[in-house]
Parts: structure tokens; sequence; C-alpha cells
């Protein structure tokens, strides 16, 4: 069957006190939104909506692309979110997952085992639940005589019996898309809150005599929503377990998990160390026997095999040991791509492309510059906007000077200079 999914990032997030709306806030380097598009997609939906509105056009930019953005011009809750989608999925009728964009760890396996859930059991909604020892904040499952899900009731509307339920929303369903859009058309804002909540569709549809489901999660992190700064550091610390475990698990060592941070998309090879107060962020990824850190911060890097990058080098946007250099396919043919020393305190600016067998030494700056094999700059040098051929030594103290205060021009140094 078709499953879809309507991501929901429209709230402003005023527990956040920020000026950016806080779905655009970062879990190691991703913002929350993006961490549940990606879920969605790595779940295997078809077509993703995503729901903007406060400061949209911060959000925007971080979702375009690869999913449909729909735009709920006045945020009045969550069933008015959901029913801004009406028109994108005016045709479709099968799973339609509703996810709630500020909560970053929900896993794709369990947006996939919702859907399937639902389609087994042909139910107008399956619900997500988690039991907490401390429920403030999240709405309570409230369930018949028989056990079944009722309806759920948003802490602010529950009564003080309600409000000691411990089994929650976590604000991530599937619905029957066609069930969700009728029941949406009743729900009203007549709450605590004046908002029309998404919460009230089970009630609706339970009362319409359809099956209103609740499958429990044995993982409440997953389910973490982010509502405030506090929240953020914690979900924080979960993907950062999560993701280390899983690092340690494939073979990378690391001498205190606690004091690295990976980012959700960093690609590790096998026999990589990585050193206290190591930041791994974005699409970077480091080849087999490199050792990284301590003190260092990589962001969009590319790291070759076999390569020592550290302590206290900054890298971003730049390609270390790297196959594509220039020049490496002459000499280096079969062996490009490990090798190279970065640092200490180095600083690796967007753009550069440093080849194999190199050193690159302390108080080294390098930006937008392409340099060849075998080639040694070994301190306090400036290298920016320049080719730089193979085995080149780069004497203590130099710059390549590059700006005449109107234009930039590009310096080129052939093979073996001094
Ligand atoms: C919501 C649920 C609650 C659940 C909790 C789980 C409702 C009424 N309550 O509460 O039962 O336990 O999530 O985390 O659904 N949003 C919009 N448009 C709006 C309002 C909100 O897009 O008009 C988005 C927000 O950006 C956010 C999500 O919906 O991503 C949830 O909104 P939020 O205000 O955080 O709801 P909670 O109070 O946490
Ligand atoms: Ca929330």
């Amino acid at each position: 069957m078709e499953a879809a999914a309507i991501v929901l990032a429209a709230g402003a997030g005023t527990r956040m006190k920020s000026k950016k709306p806080k779905v655009a806030h970062g879990v190691l380097g991703k913002p929350l939104v993006r961490w549940v598009v990606d879920a969605a997609h790595a779940a295997g939906v078809t077509q993703v909506a995503t729901v903007v509105g406060h400061a949209r056009e911060q959000v925007i930019p971080l979702i375009e692309g690869d999913t449909q953005v729909v735009v709920q011009e006045v945020q009045n809750g969550t069933a008015g979110a959901v029913l801004a989608c009406a028109d994108a999925f005016a045709g479709f009728d099968g799973s339609l997952s509703v996810l709630t964009g500020d909560c970053p760890l929900i896993k794709p396996e369990t947006i996939a085992r919702l859907a399937q859930v639902r389609d087994e059991n042909n139910a107008a909604v399956v619900v997500l639940t988690m039991k907490l020892d401390d429920p403030t904040g999240y709405g309570r499952i409230i369930r018949d005589a028989d056990g079944q899900v009722e309806r759920i009731v948003e802490q602010k509307d529950a009564t003080p019996e309600e409000a000691a339920v411990n089994e929650c929303n976590s604000g991530f369903y599937c619905f029957d898309a066609r069930a969700l859009f009728d029941a949406l058309a009743q729900v009203s804002n007549n709450n605590a809150q004046g908002e029309f909540y998404l919460t009230d569709v089970l009630a609706i549809c339970r009362a319409a005599g359809r099956p209103v489901l609740a499958l429990p999660t044995d993982d409440p992190s997953e389910c973490l929503g982010v509502n405030s700064r506090a929240q953020l550091a914690e979900a924080t610390k979960y993907a950062q377990r999560r993701i280390n475990d899983a690092h340690l698990a494939a073979g990378v060592t690391m001498t205190d998990p606690d004091q690295v941070w990976i980012g959700p998309d960093v690609v590790i090879e096998q026999d990589v160390e990585l050193l206290p107060q190591t930041f791994l962020m974005g699409s970077t990824s480091v080849g087999e026997d490199s050792v990284i850190g301590p003190n260092s911060r990589l962001t969009d890097t590319v790291v070759g095999c076999g390569c020592t990058i550290g302590p206290n080098s900054y890298l971003e946007n730049a390609k270390i040991g790297d196959d594509t250099n220039v020049n490496s396919s002459q000499v280096y043919n079969s062996t490009v791509g490990y090798d190279t020393h970065i640092g200490p305190f180095a600083y690796i600016r967007p753009g550069s492309t440093i080849g194999s067998h190199i050193r690159v030494g302390d108080f080294v700056e390098i930006k937008n510059s392409t340099i060849a094999d075998g080639t040694k700059i070994s301190h306090l040098t400036y290298v920016g906007d320049s080719d730089v051929g193979q085995n080149c030594n780069f004497g203590c103290g130099t710059v390549t000077v590059n700006y005449d205060r109107a234009k930039k021009y590009r310096t080129t140094i052939g093979d073996n200079a001094f």
C-alpha cells in the first residue's frame, strides 16, 4: 500500500526563547525538522509534505528539495496544520503518517511499523505511545474499561485523574488518509488553549466505529519532544550515545565516547581513532586508519586513509588525502588518498583539496587552494587561492599574497618549488 507522511513544523516554539524557529535548532549539527524528514524518507514513504508557518523563511531552506512545502498561515493548532495539507493529499488514499517536527530521534523503523500495524488492522489511526515517569507536558492516552484507546487529553485540559495517567502521546501517528481528513472537519477549538487539536481526531474516529489503536514504544527517547533548551540538550545526549554506539560497534576507537560528537550523516571507516573533544559534522567522512583530535572540528570534510588531523585543528568543506587532487594521478596513481598530516593548530577553510603524503603543520591556514602530493607546509604559513604542485617545501612564515584591495588573484606554484 502507498504510504505518505506529513511533518508538522509550523509552530513558534515559544518555550525555546529564541529568535530562531524551534525546528531550525540543531542536534549534532542537523536541524530538528531535518532529522524527522530524513527519518520519513528512510522509512520508505513515497511523498513527504512539511507544514511551515512561523518564521518559515528560515525553515523552508532546510527542507525544500525533498519535501513538498505546505504553509499554515495561522498557527491555530496541530489539527489546523494537518488540515492545511488537505489539497496536497486530495487524491491520496492510503497510510498517511503525521510526524511531529520537534522530535528528532524518531527511528525510521518505527515510522514503518506504525504504517504496517495500521494496514494490517485497517485502523483509522495508530498512535505511538510511551510510558513516562514524568509525563508533564504530553497528551495522556485515555483507555476504556476494555483497555481500548478512547481519546487523548492534553495536559492543560486534563482532570487530576487523567493527568495521573503516565501513558503519553508521542506525537507520531499513522492515519487512514480519508478517515483523517473526514474527522478533521469535525475538530473544534473548544478547549483550554483555544486550539484545534489533532489529538481530537482519535475520539472522532472511534465514535465513527473505526479501530483506533496504540503502539507502545519500548524506547521513549525516540519520542523526546524538544520544547525547551534543556530538552534540546537532552536530545543531543541521546543522539550522541546512539550514534557513537553504532560507530564503536562498527570498529571505530574512541578514547571517551562522551567527548566525541558525530553528526548523523557522518561516515567513518574501520580502525579510525577519535580522540577527546572531536566534532565530526555534516557530510564528513573519514577513511580507514586515520586519527582525529584531540580538540578538532571537521565539517563537510573528506579525510582519506591513514591521515592524522589535529590536535586543535579546524577544517571546513575540505578534502584531505583525497584522490581528486589535480596532480595526484601522475605519481601516486595507485596509492592516492592517504598519509597526510594536518595540525596541530591548522585551519583548513572551504574549497581546499590537499593530496597524499602532505604535511600541513602548526599555525597554517589554507583557503580555497589545491595542494598536490608530497608538499610540506610545516609552520606559520597562509596559502590562499593557490594551486601548489607536488613536493614543494614552504619555509616558515610564507604567505601567498593574492589581494590588491579590489581583486583576488590565483597564485600558481609548480612542482618541486622551495
Ligand atoms: C503535541 C500533542 C501532545 C503530544 C506532544 C508530543 C497536540 C494537541 N498535542 O503537544 O498530545 O504529547 O505533541 O510531543 O497535538 N505545530 C504546527 N502548527 C500549529 C501548532 C503546532 O505545525 O498550529 C507543530 C509544531 O511546530 C510542532 C508540533 O506541531 O512541531 C507539535 O506542536 P507543539 O506545540 O510542540 O505541541 P505539544 O504541546 O508538544
Ligand atoms: Ca512539542
